[in-house]
Formats: structure tokens, C-alpha cells, sequence
């Protein structure tokens, strides 16, 4: 089975990426042939400053690498090191509707957003098909706002076989159904865009004011509480054991408990849980020329398996 999936380089990964898109990326390792690589052509739609994103490109890597990525096991690279799948997203742009593009939420959150509205931004998920089409993906890890580009290349995948013959294999999307959204410090979804994340290797002092100012309601110590409903307790259920969490729970309910407690505890969850990758972290920053060998090493391979599947493409279609 082939497991895919990417992850765009446009700022420092939080913990909404580690749960949604990580870590059960990470676990699928185990499950089959995972390629797993960073969308930096992807980030060109909302990153401008060349610095930024080779920067954050690397970032991504050793997010990627300290937090358990097996270079052994999975193929992990730069999406702009194949550019075979660029020459794929224009054959596939022949077969994509307007209309399949037009209903994607994603495109016109980031409008609402203050995004400027380029052709690439339109096109986004037609690259992101051709990621997912040119390794013959089987399954494709990622959060819930992405489940529906992954239809959208579903859909571009069939339409092509019908009309050109077998040439893909159809993607199915993989969801953690007990992660499918993670929340920020405001209680919106997290994401490094509403400025309501908690970074997974930030600064120390910063990610405990962060989770000091989670939004919660405005009961007093006294008060019984609701644990299904607090931002709060969601957080601290990621990094909790289910005895931990039921315990908190039930304090929640017997009233007497504040939730500046449920902040100490998450606080504290969460050190424990980052601290032993935070240190392998720091060991890989000492060596850049490791982490640059994993990615030409993975783009290699890369490569070679969107070469195999462009040239059926193109073959299929008429050209060369
Ligand atoms: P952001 O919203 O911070 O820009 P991205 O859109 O780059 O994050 O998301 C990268 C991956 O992480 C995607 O697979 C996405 O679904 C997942 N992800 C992002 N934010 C969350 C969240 N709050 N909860 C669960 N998964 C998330
Ligand atoms: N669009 C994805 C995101 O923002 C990143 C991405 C690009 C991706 N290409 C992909 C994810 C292919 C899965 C498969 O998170």
C-alpha cells in the first residue's frame, strides 16, 4: 500500500498539524510505503519572501525528522525537487471542471482570508492531485480541511482513466476520526493563520502564556462543568492517557475545579510529551548535511516513480 501525504512550509508547525497530519502520518509508516514530503511549490501561494521559505522548508524537515520520521522507511522530500509533477498538473488541468475548483472551500477561506486571489491559488488542488496521482497514492493522511481536495483528486483521476485509460490508482483519504479538529487558543480551529496556535517546538515561555490564555467560559471554582465543551480539556485530552482524561472529566462534573488547573496539567502534559523530541531536534540542527542527504536521497526515488507515472500519462494522451 502507498501512503502519501505533504505538508506546506509556510510557518512553524503547531500542534494542530502534529495530531491532524503528523503523527498519524508518522504511524503509517509502519502500515506500508510511506512518501511524505514538503509542499513548497504549494507555499509559493502565500509565501513571498524567498528566505521565509527555504527556511521554513528546512524547519518542516527536522520538524519532520525529530518527531519520528524513519528516512529508512519512508521516501521524504521537496516537492519542488520533482518537478515532474508540474508538467502532471497541466495534463490534469484538462480534465478538471471549473466547477469542481470553484466549490473548494479552501480557496475561498484564504480569499476570505486577505489572500490574493492568483491562478495558482485556483489551481492549488490540481497540483496537489498530481502530488497524489504521480506516486500512485492508495491512501492519503491528512487533516479535515483537507478531505476534500482529496475527492476533488479522486474525481480528476477517474475522469482522466475513463477518457485515457488506467493510468491511476484512486486515492482513498485516511482521517483520524478522535483528532479531526484541533483547537486553537480562541476555540476557531488551530491554525498558524488565525495567530491561535501553540507551536510544537516553541519558544518555552511563550507556549506556556499561550496555553495560559485558552479561551473558556466565564464559570466560577464553584461551578460544575461541562469537560465536552471546553477548549481546555480538548487540548489537554491530546496528550492525556483516557485514565487521565476520564479523571479530569470527573472533576469537571463534581464542581471545585478551575480551569487554570486543566492549563497547569496541559502545560505539563505537554513539555513531557515534546521534550524528548525537542532534544533529538536540536542534535539534528547541528547536522544539516544529514538532513539535506535524507531529502536528495528521498527525491531520488521520488523521481523515479512520477517519472513512470507522467510518461504513462503523457503517452496516454497522445503526446511524445
Ligand atoms: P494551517 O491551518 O496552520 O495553515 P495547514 O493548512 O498547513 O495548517 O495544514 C497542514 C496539515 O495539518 C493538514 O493536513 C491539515 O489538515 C492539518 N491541520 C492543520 N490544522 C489542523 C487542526 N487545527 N486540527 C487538525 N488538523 C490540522
Ligand atoms: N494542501 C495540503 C495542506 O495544506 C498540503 C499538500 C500538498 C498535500 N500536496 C499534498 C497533502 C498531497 C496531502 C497530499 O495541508
Amino acid at each position: 500500500m502507498r501512503i502519501l501525504s505533504g505538508i506546506q512550509p509556510s510557518g512553524k508547525l503547531h500542534i494542530g498539524n502534529y495530531f491532524g497530519m503528523m503523527r498519524p502520518a508518522l504511524e503509517l509508516q509502519e502500515k506500508g510505503q510511506a512518501f511524505l514530503f514538503i509542499a513548497n511549490y504549494h507555499a509559493l501561494t502565500t509565501v513571498t519572501e524567498p528566505s521565509a521559505l527555504r527556511q521554513g522548508t528546512l524547519d518542516v524537515a527536522l520538524d519532520f525528522l525529530a518527531c519520528g520520521l524513519n528516512p529508512e522507511k519512508t521516501v521524504f522530500f521537496r516537492q519542488s525537487d520533482v518537478p515532474e509533477v508540474t508538467e502532471l498538473t497541466w495534463l490534469l488541468s484538462t480534465v478538471t471542471p471549473m466547477g469542481l475548483l470553484e466549490r473548494c472551500h479552501s480557496y475561498k477561506d484564504k480569499i476570505a482570508k486577505g489572500i490574493a486571489p492568483s491562478h495558482a491559488l485556483f489551481a492549488y488542488p490540481v497540483l496537489m492531485a498530481a502530488d497524489i496521482l504521480a506516486y500512485q497514492s492508495n491512501l492519503v493522511p491528512v487533516g479535515r480541511d483537507q478531505k476534500q481536495h482529496v475527492e476533488v483528486t479522486r474525481d480528476i483521476a477517474l475522469k482522466f482513466n475513463n477518457q485515457f485509460g488506467q493510468v491511476f490508482s484512486i486515492p482513498e483519504v485516511s482521517i483520524r476520526d478522535n483528532v479531526a479538529v484541533v483547537p486553537g487558543i480562541d476555540g476557531q480551529k488551530m491554525s498558524k493563520s488565525y495567530d491561535n496556535h501553540i507551536e510544537i517546538f516553541g519558544d518555552l515561555k511563550e507556549t506556556k502564556a499561550r496555553i495560559m490564555r485558552v479561551v473558556t467560559d466565564s464559570k466560577g471554582l464553584p461551578d460544575v462543568k461541562v469537560p465536552e465543551t471546553c477548549n481546555a480539556f480538548a487540548l489537554y485530552k491530546l496528550f492525556a492517557t483516557d485514565e487521565q482524561a476520564k479523571a479530569m472529566a470527573d472533576k469537571y462534573r463534581a464542581g471545585g475545579h478551575g480551569y487554570g488547573e486543566t492549563k497547569k496539567a496541559l502545560h505539563q502534559l505537554m513539555t513531557e510529551y515534546f521534550e524528548p523530541l525537542r532534544k533529538k531536534r536540536v542534535e539534528l540542527e547541528k547536522n544539516m548535511d544529514y538532513v539535506e542527504s535524507v531529502l536528495k536521497k528521498g527525491a531520488e526515488l521520488a523521481k523515479a516513480e512520477a517519472g513512470r507515472t507522467l510518461l504513462m500519462a503523457r503517452r496516454a494522451m497522445g503526446l511524445g
